[in-house]
């Protein structure tokens, strides 16, 4: 097994992967929640504002009150689908594989 070829076509499907998302900016990605959270979330601004970000549900959280407060009209139960929506879709990269500890012990 050759892993050269593997790693290069991983390698151009990340960077067209990259690519989609950039043009797509203005599209959510389809999933349970996002019609209604495109609905609400582009009445004041572009959905780009939402699709950059890589929020934890906590943060999430704090930036849906947030618009509340700025005026966005949401009920209590639009905003826990468009949380669900936000923190499946939107989410934090995942933490990295353990990997052995490198660093020099503290003397
Ligand atoms: C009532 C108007 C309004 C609505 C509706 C609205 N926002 Fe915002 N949002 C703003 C304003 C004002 C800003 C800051 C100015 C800007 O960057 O456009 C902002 C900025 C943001 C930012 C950038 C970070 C920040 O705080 O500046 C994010 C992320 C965001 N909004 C997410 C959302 C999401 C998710 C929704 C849907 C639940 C939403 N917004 C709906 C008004 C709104």
């Amino acid at each position: 097994l050759r892993l050269e070829p593997l790693a290069a076509a991983l390698a151009f499907a990340a960077i067209c992967t990259l690519d989609a998302r950039a043009q797509d900016e203005e599209k959510l990605t389809s999933g349970p929640g996002a019609g209604l959270t495109a609905q609400k979330c582009q009445i004041c601004h572009e959905l780009a504002h939402v699709t950059r970000s890589r929020l934890s549900r906590g943060e999430w959280t704090d930036t849906v009150r947030l618009m509340r407060e700025r005026g966005a009209p949401l009920s209590d139960a639009e905003i826990e689908v468009i949380l669900a929506y936000l923190a499946a879709y939107y989410a934090r990269d995942p933490a990295p594989a353990p990997a052995p500890d490198t660093l020099a012990p503290a003397r």
